[in-house]
């Protein structure tokens, strides 16, 4: 599968990141097809891309006469078989292996012979699911970050299995979708939360032992070194459950002590203090949506 024989993308899941992915293949031309289990939430998403792309119009970004188009391309279905006729496939489905080996398995029967299948794990080995398929070099790591719209980064995660040909195709669509895409082997935490989280945990940490302040740990990261939110701040927006399963997927993943969760950090957890998404996490967000 060659860059210009790719028409029409399937998104598996409709979330927070399949939302955002399926707008940004829609912004560049492509049909989309956006899988999800429920109606409801396939109606969450298009109201979603619809208030993005107000913003986008907004600032910009889109011409006002562009929305209704980008809209049009995307077409919202509970049906899987649908997918059937796509020519390049991500899957943005809960980072639960069990489910993604079985949404793979299934769009992997579903999908034309030539078509890669693409996953936006952001923590699951990429050569783990490529190997549960029938198409192991036509498998890749497609790592947006959130939110999509805004964001220039993709990781490309090779997975051992993963051919040249699918490696190629692939970052020359980030491209195509005005994205930075970053070639990243397959690795626990890959690289960008290899690196983030054992910094949010020494943040967590510091807090924990009294060094600092929450507030005055982020202040020394954003005005000392030009970071543009604090790490606990980050921590917040990320949120603190999905913080700690990082931490553990690296720990087991290497085997080392090193990336062991900060105890403050599982202790918010159990308290159900998860950052913005439960109302309190570091800092408090009450009022604020
Ligand atoms: N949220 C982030 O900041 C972020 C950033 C990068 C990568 N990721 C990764 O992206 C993936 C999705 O995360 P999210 O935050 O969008 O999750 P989410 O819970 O917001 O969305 C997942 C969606 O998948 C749907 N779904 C469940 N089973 C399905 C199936 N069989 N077929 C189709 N849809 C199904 C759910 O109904 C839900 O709408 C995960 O692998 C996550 O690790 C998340």
């Amino acid at each position: 599968m060659t860059l210009d024989t790719i028409r029409t993308v399937a998104v598996l899941g409709a979330g927070t990141m399949g939302n955002g992915i399926a707008h940004v293949f829609a912004r560049s031309g492509y049909d989309v097809i956006l899988r999800d289990v429920e109606e409801g939430f396939l109606a969450r998403a298009r109201d979603t891309i619809s208030k993005n792309l107000d913003r986008e119009v907004k600032k910009g970004k889109v011409e006002a006469g562009e929305k209704s188009k980008i809209l049009g391309r995307i077409r919202t279905t509970t049906d899987f078989s649908e997918i059937g006729r796509a020519d390049f496939a991500i899957e943005a489905v809960p980072e639960r292996l069990d489910l993604k080996l079985s949404v793979l398995r299934e769009a992997d029967k579903l999908l034309p012979a030539g078509a890669i299948l693409a996953s936006n794990t952001s923590s699951i080995s990429v050569t783990t699911l490529a190997a549960a398929t029938s198409r192991p070099a036509r498998i890749i790591g497609m790592h947006f970050m959130n939110p999509v719209p805004v964001m220039a980064l993709v990781e490309v995660i090779r997975a051992l299995q993963t051919s040249d040909e699918t490696f190629q195709t692939t970052v020359a669509l980030c491209e195509r979708l005005e994205k930075k895409p970053v070639a990243v082997n397959d690795a626990p935490g890959f690289v960008s939360n290899r690196v983030l989280l054992p910094m949010i945990n020494e943040a967590a940490f510091s807090v924990m032992e009294g060094v600092a302040t929450a507030e005055a740990v982020d202040a020394v990261m954003k005005l000392g070194m030009n970071h543009p939110m604090g790490p606990l701040e980050l921590a917040d927006f990320i949120g603190l459950d999905t913080c700690v399963h990082i931490l553990d997927v690296l720990q087991e993943g290497f085997g080392d002590s090193k990336y062991r969760a900060c105890p403050l950090l599982r202790k918010m957890v159990a308290a159900g203090w998860l950052g913005r998404k439960s109302g309190r996490g570091f800092y408090s967000y009450k009022g604020q949506g």
